[in-house]
């Protein structure tokens, strides 16, 4: 795992656009992990612009984004099928066909699980995941008490998770929903690269407990410590309890792999 510290949230989601810039560029058929969230919407921004600036071309790549809440249709503003369509898959030049969340309203939840596992495994796994994190430390929505080795199913939301969420069901937390379908620990954990981006004082605590701390099912991103190739992103608000900046930032500058990416 390398941390990654930059000067502010802007910084941060543009070095997160570089990565997925390189991945597509190097495999144009790559399978991308999606993640939502107020934090990925500048991530999104950036990646759409590219599209439209720089001709980035998605045009053979495929996605599977983390989670969708249980009880929204794809049409439902709040769903996350329509926020990727919005953000990010209409902005660019990707085929509908090969955008993929789990189905919300599905009649069977456990076999649309089963199914989203069978594709990711068909399309050869996922080659980047991105990621955010949540207070309660859930990658996905992978709450505390996550088996490291969960794979896709239906996970309850905590009331912190729901209470976080409301703002974008104006505020009223009886219709934020109380499940969603998740990728799970080990899921996340067999793509071949991760990167996770966390901005913002509020991320700063479950940051350096997720990177710092010890592996632990109560904060489902310190299993990242067991991927093999995951980077987080940070600003400088959401680095401000990590206790090693310096040796961090030190890789950052040095290391030859970062050198394209100062
Ligand atoms: C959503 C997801 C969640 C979010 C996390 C952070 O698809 O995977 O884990 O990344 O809840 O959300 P924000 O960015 O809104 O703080």
């Amino acid at each position: 795992m390398e941390i990654i510290i930059q000067p502010n949230a802007d910084a941060a989601a543009s070095l997160v656009v570089k990565m997925v810039e390189q991945t597509v560029r190097q495999k144009p058929n790559a399978t991308l992990g999606l993640a939502t969230g107020r934090t990925m919407e500048v991530v999104y921004d950036k990646l759409a612009d590219k599209h439209a600036s720089e001709g980035l071309d998605f045009s053979g790549c495929s996605t599977f984004n983390l989670d969708e809440y249980i009880g929204l249709p794809a049409e439902d503003v709040n769903s996350y099928r329509y926020y990727m369509n919005e953000l990010l898959f209409k902005q660019i030049n990707i085929d509908l066909g090969n955008t993929y969340l789990p189905n919300g309203v599905a009649e069977d939840i456990d076999a649309e699980c089963e199914v989203y596992e069978q594709r990711i495994a068909e399309l050869g796994g996922i080659d980047f995941q991105l990621l955010g994190i949540g207070s309660t430390g859930h990658i996905g929505f992978n709450e505390p008490l996550s088996a490291l080795r969960s794979r896709t199913r239906a996970k309850a939301l905590t009331p912190e998770t729901r209470e976080q969420n409301a703002p974008m069901f104006d505020n009223d937390l009886n219709v934020v929903p109380k499940r969603a379908i998740t990728m799970g620990v080990g899921t996340i954990l067999d793509s071949y690269r991760c990167v996770l981006l966390a901005t913002g004082k509020a991320k700063a605590s479950i940051v350096a407990q997720a990177t710092e701390g010890p592996v632990t099912s109560m904060i489902s991103a310190s299993a990242l410590q067991l991927h093999p190739r995951c980077t987080i992103v940070v600003d400088e608000d959401a680095a401000t309890e990590l206790i090693n900046t310096e040796y961090y930032r030190w890789i950052f500058a040095n290391e030859p792999e970062w050198q394209e990416f100062q």
